[in-house]
């Protein structure tokens, strides 16, 4: 008997997840800690890519006490090949509030955690607190901006999350990331193969994302090349500009940032990582 189109989509796409959905290394828990650090890690980064440095970081930091314990610049060793340094600075601080109040016990509670926004704290919430809260990422926005024939965003993208939700949100939520990764793409949509495609309004409406800025010669180049100079310890302006080999305006400038965010402290004129 059919109750609504979102129970049978539901149905549909949670049987689909159930018998294809990725086998991901932060899917066999719902302890918060690695749930935490795979989300961090995922905000920025490729899965396939996430993969290999998560499960390397859990072996060197098993614990949030453990990673709340740590040296910043450890924390980067480990964390080098992911990119976005700053994520790792958060993540520490994050895992320092833990270690000091305990964990919160809802999403309002993780999305005060420093690095936490609203699409980490949704997920943490529903995969490792059973909260019944949508996390919507960018894959996810694709799909059901297809799914109701326009590209959502906002509060219409909330309101539609919230009422497409099943009543099992975990599930829920890493299906339509994977529908999104895998099926429901944003140029090469294969709705042929669609377990959803009888409850969606196409693939049409979807705007593809505007391509992502270069890389090479960018401040982000440079102020990832000034972390790895001081993950080896205190350094001056010159030894930072003969080490990475860019102009000194431009380390001067990438320094600037990473103190404002938090990574790096100065003292007097030598620059360390923030501890
Ligand atoms: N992207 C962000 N969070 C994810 C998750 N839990 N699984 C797969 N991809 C993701």
């Amino acid at each position: 008997m059919t109750v609504s189109i979102e129970a049978d989509r539901n149905r549909a796409l949670l049987r689909w997840y159930e018998a294809q959905g990725r086998d991901l290394p932060w899917r066999l828990t719902t302890d918060p800690y690695p749930i935490l650090v795979s989300e961090v890690m995922l905000q920025q980064t490729q899965v396939d890519r996430v993969v290999r440095h998560f499960t390397r970081f859990m072996a060197r930091f098993p614990t949030v006490e453990a990673l709340s314990a740590a040296q910043f610049a450890d924390v980067l060793r480990v964390w080098s090949g992911l990119g976005y340094n700053s994520r790792a600075r958060r993540l520490l601080d994050a895992a320092r509030v833990i270690a000091a109040k305990g964990w919160p016990t809802d999403v309002d509670g993780l999305g005060q955690l420093p690095g936490v926004g609203p699409y980490t704290a949704a997920a943490v919430a529903s995969f490792a607190l059973g909260e019944r809260v949508a996390a919507v990422d960018t894959n996810s926005r694709r799909v059901l901006s297809r799914w109701h024939g326009e590209p959502l965003k906002g509060a219409g993208l909330d309101a539609a999350a919230a009422a497409d939700l099943d009543e099992d949100a975990a599930s829920w939520n890493q299906a339509v990331m994977d529908l999104g990764a895998t099926i429901c793409l944003p140029r090469a949509p294969r709705c042929d193969v669609c377990p959803v495609s009888t409850w969606c309004a196409g693939p049409d409406v979807y705007e593809p994302p505007r391509p992502q800025p270069r890389f090479d010669g960018s401040l982000r180049q440079i102020r990832g090349a000034v972390v790895r100079a001081l993950v080896a310890g205190t350094s001056t302006l010159d030894d930072l500009v003969d080490t990475t080999g860019f102009a000194k305006p431009a380390v001067a400038k990438a320094l600037d940032g990473l103190s404002q965010d938090g990574l790096v402290t100065a003292e007097g004129a030598t620059y360390r990582l923030t501890q």
